[in-house]
């Protein structure tokens, strides 16, 4: 009898799983596209010095995934997050961010799509060395400096990065994990859909950058943020939702082990 029960009771879990997994499936395909790119193509040089470092990619990303770009160095990896976060032009190509198509948009007009929809993260951090943390984080919203209201975000994202202790810290006076936190928070500071980070476990121990993949993942899940990684570290490669292997300026089907 008992045995009866239990077995109904696995059946019973199995449907339930079976169950969740197509919801989630089709919760899945109804999740909108946020960043696309079609034939994105990107040249730099002329003549003897022209490097093709990326070559028509095609990509859709649907809000909420977490991505994680892998390749060898000079595969176009950077170039790709450049042009994704129209930092630079593609030379044949689109790219979408949330609908609109940066690539058509005009040089004073691209900052605004920057500043509002995306997030930057980068390996070396790139905070200003004379600014506090807490000024860092605030950096993006310099022109509206005054507003209590982004001073008080800013220090809820340097509580939330658990740096409550250190707002008043220059970067020289932080460990790498804590400067890459601040980063994070300034990344946040807008309140972007989409966070593109450029290696953001490359200049730190196991410990820490594992420390920030947490952070990384928590904000995906809890926060809703989309996340484009670009990196060398297999422990975002694991735990991402997809893996794009970028191999001479194209995405390639080669598994990521044959990176070796
Ligand atoms: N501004 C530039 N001018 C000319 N060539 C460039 C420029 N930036 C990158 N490249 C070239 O484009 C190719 C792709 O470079 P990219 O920086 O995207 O590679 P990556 O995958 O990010 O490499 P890494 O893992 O070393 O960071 C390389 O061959 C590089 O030399
Ligand atoms: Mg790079």
């Amino acid at each position: 009898m008992e045995e009866e029960t239990g077995q109904e009771t696995i059946s019973d879990l199995q449907k339930k799983v079976d169950d969740l997994r197509s919801r989630l499936a089709v919760r899945k395909r109804r999740r909108r596209s946020i960043v696309v790119t079609q034939k994105l193509t990107k040249i730099y040089g002329r003549g003897a010095t022209r490097v093709p470092a990326l070559k028509a990619v095609s990509l859709r990303v649907r809000k909420g995934e977490f991505i994680a770009v892998l390749g060898p160095s000079g595969s176009g990896k950077t170039t790709l997050l450049n042009m994704l976060g129209a930092l630079d032009r593609p030379t044949v190509g689109r790219v979408y961010i949330d609908g609109i198509e940066t690539s058509g948009v005009p040089e004073n007009k691209l900052y605004k799509i920057r500043r509002n929809k995306l997030g930057f993260i980068f390996q070396t951090y790139y905070l200003v060395p004379t600014l506090s943390a807490l000024q860092n984080v605030l950096m993006p919203v310099l022109p509206v400096k005054g507003s209590d209201r982004y001073r008080r975000r800013a220090e809820r994202l340097l509580k939330m990065m658990g740096l409550k202790g250190r707002m008043h810290h220059k970067p020289g006076e932080l460990s790498g994990g804590e400067q890459q936190r601040v980063a994070i928070a300034r990344a946040l500071i807008l309140n972007p859909g989409v966070i593109l980070a450029d290696e953001p476990t490359g200049n730190l121990d196991s410990k820490t950058g594992a420390e920030i993949i947490q952070l990384m993942h928590w904000l995906n899940k809890k926060r809703g943020k989309t996340f484009i990684v670009v990196t060398h570290d297999r422990r975002i490669a694991e735990s991402a939702e997809r893996v794009f292997y970028l191999r001479d300026g194209r995405f390639s089907r080669i598994p990521i082990e044959a990176d070796g």
